[in-house]
């Protein structure tokens, strides 16, 4: 029985055959956030040289970048990726996503919008009929914390204010639980509308194109329906 960490090990290791048939001297790679992206990161060390630099989505994942000595560029600097290698707090079939457990969501989102795939990497467990059981996270404008809690009470959510957090933007996180996530895009559309939102954690607009989700038998690969 494989353990959740060899589980995200083994997704990682996917997505890095990924890289490996991109890998060019001009190619840049779109790097995520979280424990899966960490293990991700950690393997890319072995393509320095192989790839120009790469763009990554947090500090965090920047500075683990940079101590595998990657080049981090910014991604003003950058025109295209091929690929944008991330990992996911809940996936549906169509290959929309939850994201921002992490609270990098923002910066997810606009890395992962330059990038020509998105490459979801997780365990089986994150696969869902529906979303919302994960809660929600939105990034917010501090001084609109309140308001938009009350228009996300409103929808039926319970928000909740990510405690001691602030984004690599200077902004706070609302933790949504209690959404019944029927139509993942219109939701989408409508709280990035609100006021003082800088973007919620929903990917469906933009989903991700191939899902590489570790199983017990194996890597189960999805792509995002025609
Ligand atoms: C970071 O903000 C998130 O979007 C992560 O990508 C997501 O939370 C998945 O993280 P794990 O790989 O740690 O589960």
């Amino acid at each position: 029985m494989l353990t959740q960490q060899e589980l995200k090990q083994q997704a990682a290791d996917a997505a890095l055959e990924f890289v490996d048939a991109v890998a060019a001297p001009d190619v840049v790679i779109g790097v995520g956030t979280g424990s899966t992206a960490d293990l991700f990161i950690d393997g890319l060390a072995r393509f320095k040289g192989r790839v120009r630099a790469t763009v990554a989505s947090s500090e965090r994942s920047a500075a683990r970048l940079a101590g595998h000595g990657l080049a981090v560029l910014d991604l003003n600097d950058v025109e295209s990726m091929p690929i944008y290698v991330d990992g996911a707090d809940e996936i549906d079939a169509n290959l929309h996503m939850i994201k921002g457990g992490g609270g990098a969501l923002t910066r997810e989102k606009i890395v992962a919008s330059v990038a020509e795939r998105f490459i979801c990497i997780a365990d089986e467990s994150k696969l869902v009929q529906r979303m919302g059981a994960f809660p929600l996270p939105i990034e917010v404008i501090p001084m609109a914390r309140e308001a938009v809690a009350r228009r996300m009470a409103a929808l039926g959510g319970r928000p909740r204010l990510r405690e001691g957090f602030v984004t690599d933007n200077g902004n706070v996180i609302l933790d949504v639980a209690g959404l019944s996530i029927a139509d993942a895009r219109a939701l989408e559309t409508d709280i990035n509308g609100m006021a003082g939102v800088v973007t919620c954690g929903l990917f469906a607009l933009a989903g991700a194109d191939v899902a590489l989700l570790a199983t017990q038998s194996g890597i189960r690969r999805l792509d995002k329906p025609a």
